[in-house]
């Protein structure tokens, strides 16, 4: 069983340390180097029809329902396509708009969701055509869709998704970029920026690896802890709800995502120095809309500072004012703000998993929770 886990002592931590290479090669052969030119094949959806789809809609259940979140936000700022996300339980009850004009995206990691997969039954139904992005190849999910982007990530055995979760963000990046050069939206220039800092995201996940953060000693002050916040601004929101989706389901303490401009309608009532807040502080400084919205952020963790709140934040290296008010601060290096998402997921899963072993769960398979849910 060691062996099996590669030395690791949970299948989720081995999951986590192969997150380097399941991003790796689900870029592999997509991304042109030099161009920045995105290259799908094995789609029945043909160039054209992409150029023209007139709204995206994106379905998925759990983790993938996370990224799907923040493929909305890729997707609409690189291609400009207005992006709808459902939930795979809900899509079909509403007698949703989709029709030979709409691009319906189903994200799963099993290709076997019994309520995603009914979503792009009912979504073909009326006509719209569908894409997956699927960890499995020839799972029921791929093989329904016109096209399928395959994750790279490899089998998943922990029950909490980790390198399929990126390995789903760095596809959905994929065809953000695709979408966007389909209809002309990105210069030769910004698509060559773009591939080149994707192609760089490995490497420093394999940084943010390695450092030595401590989560031991962290951990010792937040593991009896019975909430958790997760905060995050844009597209780091939904990593927030998955940080708190993973703490929930490996170590079963109630957590909450929240964005964090909407503290002031509601949480901010229960901030108290028992409640450890964890917030999404990292930033591209060279975007200075990332480095707005990262500012706002900062102004966020000094209110939970100033009510007696504690602070755990993930943020970017060489970005160090927000050492003056976090308690505690985790660094990932800097990206583009849509690829930061793939970094900063990382100090979350592994923030979760060395609570949920102090509490002595049992993190590969946490109760009442399977893999893969087929039944609706
Ligand atoms: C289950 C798993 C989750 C997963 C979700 C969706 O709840 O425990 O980890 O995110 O199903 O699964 P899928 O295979 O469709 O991504």
């Amino acid at each position: 069983i060691m062996a099996e886990k590669g030395g690791y002592k949970h299948f989720m931590l081995k999951e986590i340390y192969e997150q380097p290479r399941a991003v790796r090669d689900t870029i592999l052969g997509r991304v042109g180097q030099e161009s920045g030119r995105v290259f799908l094949d094995e789609m029945q959806i043909q160039p054209k029809e992409f150029a023209e789809f007139q709204n995206v809609r994106i379905v998925a259940c759990g983790t993938s329902w996370h990224a799907a979140l923040a493929g909305k936000f890729m997707i609409e700022r690189l291609a400009r396509i207005p992006v709808e996300v459902d939930y795979g339980s809900e899509f079909r009850y509403r007698d949703p708009i989709v029709n030979p004009n709409s691009l319906t995206v189903l994200i799963s990691q099993s290709g076997e969701t019994a309520d995603t997969l009914a979503a792009q039954r009912e979504a073909k139904s009326k006509g719209s055509r569908t894409l997956s992005i699927c960890n499995v190849m020839g799972s029921m999910i791929s093989r329904e869709a016109a096209g399928t982007l395959l994750t790279h990530a490899g089998p998943e055995i922990g029950v909490a998704s980790t390198k399929a979760f990126t390995a789903q963000l760095t596809a959905l990046f994929i065809l953000a970029m695709y979408l966007g050069q389909a209809r002309g939206r990105q210069t030769p220039e910004q698509s060559q920026d773009l591939a080149q800092e994707l192609l760089r995201i490995p490497a420093k996940l394999e940084h943010v690896l390695s450092a030595d953060a401590h989560y031991e000693d962290l951990v010792k002050w937040l593991f009896k802890a019975t909430d958790f916040l997760y905060l995050g601004r844009g597209i780091h929101y939904p990593i927030a709800l998955e940080g708190a989706l993973k703490l929930k389901e490996i170590s079963y303490i109630h957590a909450e995502g929240y964005p964090a401009g909407e503290m002031k309608h509601g949480p901010n009532a229960l901030i108290d120095e028992s409640l450890p807040t964890v917030v999404l502080a990292t930033a591209d400084p060279e975007d200075e809309a990332s480095v707005l919205r990262y500012e706002k952020t900062l102004s966020n963790i000094q209110e939970v500072k100033a009510r007696g709140g504690k602070v755990v934040a993930v943020a970017t290296e060489g970005m160090t004012d927000v050492t003056r008010s976090a308690d505690h601060v985790i660094w990932v290096p800097p990206t583009r703000e849509l690829l930061l998402p793939i970094l900063e997921v990382v100090p979350l899963q592994l923030l979760a998993y060395h609570i949920a072993v102090r509490r002595g769960c049992d993190v590969d398979q946490p109760r009442n929770l399977a893999k893969s849910v087929t039944v609706e």
